[in-house]
């Protein structure tokens, strides 16, 4: 049985006073453009920025006005985005069609404060086994760190392989390539996801068993992925160490003891959280053992409080000035009002180049649904498609169609005002000329910010002597929204800040859209049905009972493997 829906869920948004009031307000923008924009009010440069902890959020590049904000909150307000947020921190069970509480909020909390879940037996405050699960971590990785803990032949741990996928691989694999400045260099590690065989050879490629951790990562622990290169990973550790080994060479992340414990690992080496955290909430857990590992508990921490710096943010800011819900509501208004098909997220970091891929679980699994809450079929469109990957590479490849292209694609420029390894210290003349490095990176963001916002009239290009042959060509319509987000830097509690800015944004969303932002039903049919094709691809019963099209592909591979599978073979 279902919990009974949030209090203050409403349905259909577009039933709403304040939907109908945002539409006729939209209308009547629609033809303004950003230049009319500030030509009208310049002041919009200073007073739509906006700040989230140590973030410096600037919207004043949008196709909107005072008054759509103000209508944007109405829409919040009606349709109880601060009575789910409220509801999340209550440890209601707000991810209703799992039964579920929803609290990433509590991972970062600190010692001391309480947040309940709800139970049947009443609440239970769930920040004490956080902190008794981070202790672990903290001690954990203390020892690997510093030669306590040793592989099987007394040699130190140089190499970890995290094994995981979706939730419980994107987030630390994005964390640990974002800080890598921070990293030990006692330590490397190696994410491997895919179940291509390619993914795992080239981890394992060159790695000295006796000197690698192997952590294996996964919520529920049956994800055939995770599991096929945990089985593949431990056959490469024990063909050189023998089975005893496993006990000092394998741990693992996991809420499922039982399945751990079954494939053959020690629960002592296990460090668990909870079915109150979404995969794609978890990197704040001990998901995050390999960053962990790698940055310290210390910079793990300082990610922790960036987190909690915007969970504060988001609790105690009103919705006009709340970052993380006007993000939100923005990318509702291009989604529905606009009818933007995707939002594009656009790092100027080359640390923050997995960035996008990460925020594609977090939104789309998240947001990428069609029937609400109660069941019935939602009335406007949800989740973008995100997408983007670190500038300035973008530049020179896909942003001609965000330029010149028919649609309107929102994006996210994300600029941090201080290069990070100047921040760790290099010599001072390498520090230098990377420096001025730094300076062309933002001095693009900030170009592009500008490209895409005003354009280039026809007249502009004209009046540089152009062939009135080419003037619609090196004309730019510009009025193309974007965010600029600067930080001071990529530290661990930057990264922190900017996760939990779009954790918050896609709860916004979520209530807005009326939806359940925390399942993922639609991962469900694709992984049995690959359990089943598993079986019969490998099957001598030529019995097959799927569409023709499925029934021939499937054939088709049984028979490349009956002729022996060669490259060659393969490549025909
Ligand atoms: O793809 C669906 C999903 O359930 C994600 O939500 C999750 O992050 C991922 O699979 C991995 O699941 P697990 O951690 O249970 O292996």
């Amino acid at each position: 049985m279902t919990p009974a829906l949030p209090a203050g869920y409403v349905g259909d948004p577009t039933a709403l006073p304040a939907w109908a009031a945002l539409s006729r307000h939209a209308e009547a923008i629609a033809a303004t453009t950003l230049r009319e924009h500030f030509a009208a009010d310049p002041e919009r440069a200073e007073r739509m920025v906006y700040d989230v902890a140590d973030l410096e959020v600037d919207l004043s590049k949008h196709r909107i006005t005072a008054e759509t904000l103000a209508l944007l909150v109405d829409l919040a307000r009606a349709t109880g985005v601060e009575q789910r947020i409220a509801a999340m921190l209550a440890g209601e069970h707000i991810n209703t069609t799992e039964d579920r509480a929803v609290l990433h909020v509590a991972l970062r909390a600190p010692r001391g404060i309480t947040i309940d879940e709800v139970t049947p037996d009443g609440r239970h405050d769930v920040v004490p086994e956080v902190h008794e699960v981070l202790d672990r971590v903290r001690d954990f990785a203390d020892r690997v760190r510093d030669g306590r803990w040793v592989g099987a032949t007394g040699q130190r741990i140089r190499s970890v392989v995290s094994i995981g996928i979706g939730g419980s691989d994107l987030g630390p694999a994005m964390a640990y390539q974002a800080l890598l400045p921070y990293k030990t260099v006692e330590l490397s590690c190696h994410f491997v996801s895919n179940v291509d065989g390619d993914d795992m050879a080239g981890a394992l490629a060159g790695l000295d068993p006796a000197e690698t951790l192997v952590i294996v990562v996964s919520k529920t622990f049956t994800t055939l992925e995770t599991l096929t290169n945990a089985r593949t990973a431990r056959g490469w550790l024990t063909a050189a160490l023998g089975d005893d080994a496993v006990g000092k060479h394998f741990v693992a992340v996991s809420t499922n003891a039982a399945e751990v414990a079954g494939f053959g690992i020690d629960t002592d080496n296990m460090f668990g959280f909870w079915d109150w955290v979404g995969g794609r909430y978890s990197l704040d857990s001990a998901v995050g053992l390999a960053l962990v590992l790698a940055i310290g508990p210390d910079g793990f921490a300082d990610l922790l409080a960036g987190f909690r710096a915007v969970d504060e943010h988001v609790t105690s800011t009103p919705l006009e000035r709340n970052v993380p819900v006007l993000m939100g509501l923005l990318a509702v208004f291009y989604r529905d009002l606009v009818g933007a098909q995707t939002w594009a997220v656009l790092p100027y970091s080359a640390h923050l180049d997995r960035f996008p891929a990460y925020l594609q679980q977090l939104e789309m699994e998240s947001n990428g649904k069609s029937v609400m809450l109660d069941g019935s079929p939602v009335t406007v469109d949800t989740g973008a498609v995100y997408w983007g990957t670190a500038g300035t590479n973008g530049q020179h490849a896909y942003y001609q169609l965000i330029h010149q292209g028919t649609q309107t694609i929102p994006a996210d420029l994300i600029g941090f005002l201080a290069p990070s390894y100047g921040s760790l210290g290099t010599d001072p003349a390498a520090a230098q000329a990377l420096a001025e490095h730094h300076d062309l990176l933002m001095a693009n963001l900030i170009a592009q910010g500008e490209a895409l916002a005003f354009g280039k009239t026809a007249e502009e290009v004209r009046a540089e002597g152009v062939d009135e042959a080419l003037v619609p060509h090196r004309t730019f319509r510009g009025n193309h929204p974007t965010t600029t987000i600067l930080a001071p830097a990529v530290t661990p509690r930057v990264l922190g800040e900017l996760i939990a800015t779009y954790e918050h944004a896609v709860l916004t969303q979520g209530v807005v859209w009326g939806i359940d932002s925390f399942d993922q039903w639609g991962v469900e049919l694709g992984k049995k049905l690959a359990q089943k094709v598993a079986a019969e691809v490998a099957a001598d019963d030529p019995q097959l009972a799927h569409d023709p099209s499925t029934d021939r592909l499937i054939r088709r591979y049984r028979q490349a493997r009956a002729d022996g599978r060669t490259v060659a073979g393969s490549a025909r």
